[in-house]
């Protein structure tokens, strides 16, 4: 019985929601901690897929108690759709605990998340207009709601109005936009505390109990260490800390509890939005890849951007992270290449990089430095068995363990609960 993390290695949507909901029916505890419905895990099961953006993926299995940690910021509206969603799937959403002290996507974040982006031009940093990074914003400059507030009135009330009356003068002046109105945001969002406060509490007793009776937790990250604030692309990155040193803070445990930090990447690399991508594939091969992977966004429905796998940056997030085992997901996308490529270093000018540059300008002028391999040209698709793999898919998979000196724990060769090959035990 442990805490276990999983954390995205790569820039998201690396298909953490399949992972997590495998090792849920393990697990007592599913606990996102960090970002809001920026997030979209895509889950199929009992053939029906379900799209989850705010909700750990933990909540389809039953019994297991699901938490929004302090470390995320929440829409109200999205969750309580989300909520209704799954209530007319059947699912029991009486199992769902949010953090009191997490902090609330208000309007006016929306409003800013795509004015800010319009403002910037071709610079956009293509956020999912979400609001999440005016939300954060917020927490750190100390105007943010929680959702403690909201479950009094006119406390809530008093809050809201300066941080408002300062937003609108944003709205107005410097983007010459119609002011948000305070009576119908304290109104909608008395509304929302309404239908959440049953849910609303303080999470971090209930998890401080569940670790000391030694309760299997598993902490969920969303997006990816490449997305991370401190150590992504940055600027293109998202607004929360997604590496597995945040997961204790963002869910309320101590750094200790981590017992196991397990790694999820794709056989080959995404990104949505914008920002560079040393291996990103372009023309023919790439939209290849973006079908044969279904590669659009969750959250937005947006083509994401497909390349090979990048085993530089893929290190760099290993060291960062500290991962115990990794899975690879989506070995099956590649079945139909003639070959595959790892990119194991940079060229930029005449120097060798083996790790990616700070300098967001050098980074961008990497040019990728690529092993390749020959392809299996044959179809993994729900295979389960190691041995069962062709044997240039082995080969390939070995080569990526071997680059980045990490175990490789599961493989996923389909969107399915059963299409995964278990390496090793993960002790959830
Ligand atoms: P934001 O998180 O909406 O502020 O967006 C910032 C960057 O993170 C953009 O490039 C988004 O496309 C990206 N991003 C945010 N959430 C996800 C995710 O769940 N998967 C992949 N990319 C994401």
């Amino acid at each position: 019985m442990s805490v276990t993390a999983i954390v995205g290695a790569q820039w998201g949507d690396e298909g953490k929601g399949k992972i997590i909901d495998e090792l849920a029916g393990q697990a007592e505890y599913v606990v996102r901690y960090q970002g809001g419905s920026n997030a979209g895990h895509r889950i199929v099961f009992d053939d029906s897929e379900f799209a989850f953006h705010l909700v750990p993926a933990g909540i389809l299995h039953p019994g297991v108690r699901c938490i929004i940690g302090n470390g995320m910021v929440v829409d109200p509206r999205a969750l309580i759709s989300e909520l209704e969603s799954l209530r007319k799937m059947g699912v029991d959403t009486t199992r769902l605990y949010i953090s009191e002290r997490a902090h609330v996507v208000m309007p006016y974040h929306i409003v800013l998340d795509r004015l800010e982006e319009e403002s910037r031009g071709i610079e956009k940093l293509g956020t999912t207009e979400r609001g999440i990074g005016p939300a954060y914003v917020d927490k750190y400059s100390r105007v943010g709601i929680r959702m403690a507030d909201l479950l009094d009135v006119d406390h809530f009330r008093s809050k809201l109005a300066p941080v408002l009356a300062h937003k609108n003068r944003m709205i107005t002046q410097i983007y010459g936009q119609q002011p948000l109105s305070l009576e119908e945001i304290h109104t909608e969002y008395v509304g929302y505390a309404q239908q959440l406060r049953q849910y609303i509490t303080d999470t971090q007793a209930i998890l401080h109990k569940a670790y000391k009776e030694r309760r299997a937790i598993l902490l969920e990250g969303a997006q990816g260490a490449l997305l991370d604030i401190d150590f992504g692309t940055y600027p293109f990155v998202t607004s929360s800390s997604t590496v597995a040193s945040n997961a204790a803070t963002g869910a309320g445990l101590p750094p200790r509890s981590i017992q196991h930090v397990l790694g999820v990447f794709k056989a080959y690399i995404t990104r949505v939005g914008s920002g560079p991508m040393p291996t990103e594939l372009f023309g023919e091969e790439g939209s290849r890849l973006r079908e044969a992977g279904h590669e659009y966004g969750t959250t937005t429905g947006r083509p994401r951007r497909c390349g090979w796998f990048d085993a530089v940056v893929g290190r760099f997030v290993v060291r960062l992270n500290g991962f115990d085992s990794m899975a690879i997901m989506k070995l099956d996308v590649l079945d139909e290449m003639p070959t595959v490529k790892i990119c194991t270093g940079y060229k930029l000018g005449d120097r060798e990089l083996s790790a990616p540059p700070a300098n967001l300008n050098e980074f961008a002028s990497c040019e990728p430095v690529y092993e390749e391999w020959p392809g299996w040209e044959t179809s993994t698709k729900g295979i389960t068995d190691w041995d069962a793999l062709p044997e240039n898919a082995r080969r390939y998979l070995k080569r990526i363990e071997e680059v980045l000196e990490t175990p490789l724990a599961l493989i996923s060769t389909g969107p399915g609960r059963s299409e995964t090959i278990h390496l090793r035990e993960l002790n959830v």
